[in-house]
């Protein structure tokens, strides 16, 4: 079987060769956020929307250049989602990918004008896509709804920092799904539904790739707050240990690792078999679902 973790260096490798074309010198003083765009996006990252945009694409024959402007301004829009996450405001985070956060390397206002720079730019580069315009319409519609403050990754941001986590609620799994399906869920759903829009899929393909892309968010995140508690500082790149100090609401502190472990494990075998239908050319996705669950980064 082939390793995964090779797959996703050489893709990383290329993918981010090509994004230098976005980024011209810049040395003039009102460059400093363009600059600071550039240190986030480029310093680390596993890249792992874009590949898996990509991969849901090829699943229809679309070739990697036709979905590289969609890939790149996907990766550009989750690193304003980073930048803005590790603000003292936010969860107040000195290191991101191995390397100092934005607003440390940097300073905050430029750190929060260099999220508003890759916010924007995302759409740029997505409507420079050598795509028809009905389809740069409706994936710009989809990605602005993906990312967006009123069912998208800033409501699930929003949840993730005003839940009141001591009060007791009936049901905390129902809250806790609720909001990593928005905070994290949105921007992996996105890159399925993009590749499904790319590639004419019908309805159905859809509809499949939408709920594969379900049990992904969900269980992404549960790796995320896994590693947080067992992880290793150095491989992950980011300060551990924080999400029980920030009194963070997730099903690790509900129900321990070794439930959330399980719990994730269902999703992905569920969201294995939901891609049965594709056959062969549904590996590397496949790959990339376990993935989710055994990264230790
Ligand atoms: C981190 O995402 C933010 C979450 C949604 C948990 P990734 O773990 O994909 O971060 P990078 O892009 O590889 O740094
Ligand atoms: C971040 O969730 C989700 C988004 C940035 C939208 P976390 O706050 O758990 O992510 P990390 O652990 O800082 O990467
Ligand atoms: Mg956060
Ligand atoms: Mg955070
Ligand atoms: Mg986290």
């Amino acid at each position: 079987m082939a390793d995964i973790t090779a797959i996703l260096q050489q893709y990383a490798t290329k993918f981010n060769k090509d994004l230098e074309i976005y980024f011209p010198k810049a040395e003039d003083k009102e460059h400093r956020a363009f600059n600071a765009m550039h240190y986030s996006l480029m310093n680390g990252g596993k890249r792992l929307r874009p590949f898996l945009l990509h991969e849901t694409a090829a699943l229809f024959g679309v070739p990697y250049d036709t979905a590289f402007p969609v890939a790149a301004s996907l990766e550009m829009l989750h690193t304003y989602s980073l930048i803005h996450d590790d603000l003292p405001s936010m969860d107040n985070d000195d290191f991101r990918r191995g390397f100092p956060t934005c607003h440390k390397a940097y300073d905050e206002a430029t750190a929060i004008l260099a999220g508003d720079g890759l916010l924007t730019y995302a759409f740029e580069v997505l409507n420079t896509s050598p795509i028809s315009d009905s389809k740069k319409v409706e994936l710009t519609l989809l990605l602005a709804r993906a990312a967006g403050a009123y069912d998208g990754m800033v409501a699930g941001q929003v949840l993730d920092l005003y839940t009141d986590t001591h009060q007791e609620f009936a049901h905390p799994e129902e809250v806790i799904k609720h909001t990593e399906e928005m905070k994290t869920g949105r921007l992996l759903r996105y890159p399925c539904e993009a590749g499904a829009v790319l590639g004419n899929a019908t309805a159905d393909e859809r509809n499949t790739l939408i709920k594969f892309s379900r049990n992904l968010g969900i269980a992404f995140q549960i790796t995320d707050d896994i590693l947080d508690v067992v992880g290793d500082e150095k491989v992950v790149g980011k300060t551990l240990k924080k999400d029980k100090a920030q009194a963070k609401l997730n099903f690790v502190s509900i129900y321990g690792v070794d439930k959330a472990k399980a719990f994730a494990t269902d999703l992905i075998n569920e969201a294995e078999s939901l891609i049965d239908t594709f056959g062969a050319k549904a590996d590397n996705l496949k790959m990339l679902s376990r993935y989710f669950l055994t990264r230790n980064h």
